[in-house]
């Protein structure tokens, strides 16, 4: 089963997309939680734990390992659906060997743009490896690839990391990615509505209800 996640911290985004029984988390981050306008990060998550009852991603702020373990203690502190997003640098992944040895050790690898990474982010013990393909699509490269390398190399391996297609632009992304078989694929809210919207779909569903007022007013 592949989970579908928005990415957004936006609370009426979040609700909408949780009321159509589809959402299964949300991944937020220290931009995203600009765009919604606040710095309380503790009190934004818990809101948005509230309404998903699911996995919900808060973002360190620290570059250091032990900045990030110390911020990663109290993130997941918070909530048992919380994750905490630890960048995959060497010193998120000194931090993300700690973190994971814990009993609540939930880590989302955050930043990831190769394969390499994803490989050394869930050697560490990341739960989910966040592949940022559209990033990489906007630098002329193909981050599609990147998914479909880690999926692999996942598999060879055996390892238990979610691969986390993230920085999702459109619908054809998120097509491609469930072919390429990531475990989650996390998108802003206008991409998931789109998901859902066909012309033929209102046609043919407008040419039922024509229909049907015909033959019930004979
Ligand atoms: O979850 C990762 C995501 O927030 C990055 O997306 O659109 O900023 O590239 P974007």
């Amino acid at each position: 089963m592949a989970l579908i996640f928005v990415d957004t911290a936006n609370l009426d985004e979040i609700r909408e997309a949780a009321a159509w029984g589809v959402l299964d988390g949300v991944t937020t981050n220290p931009t995203l939680m600009f765009k919604a306008g606040t710095a309380n990060r503790k009190e934004q998550t818990l809101k948005i734990v509230d309404i998903v009852q699911g996995s919900v991603s808060a973002e360190v702020i620290s570059t250091d390992a032990p900045g990030m373990i110390e911020e990663a203690r109290e993130i997941l502190s918070w909530s048992d659906h919380v994750y905490v997003k630890i960048p995959t640098i060497p010193e998120g992944l000194k931090a993300m060997r700690e973190i994971s040895s814990w009993p609540n050790g939930r880590i989302n690898a955050t930043l990831i743009f190769s394969a390499n990474q994803a490989f050394l982010a869930a050697k560490a013990g990341a739960s989910y490896a966040s592949i940022f393909l559209g990033r990489l699509d906007d630098a002329g490269l193909d981050g599609m690839e990147v998914v479909r390398q880690t999926r692999q190399v996942f598999d060879n391996y055996g390892f238990g990391c979610a691969v986390l297609a993230a920085s999702i632009r459109n619908t054809v992304h998120v097509t491609q990615a469930l072919l390429a078989g990531a475990d989650i694929l996390t998108m802003p809210f206008p991409v998931l509505k789109t998901m859902m919207h066909s012309p033929f779909t209102d046609i043919g569903l407008q040419r039922f209800l024509d229909d049907w007022a015909k033959i019930s007013a004979k």
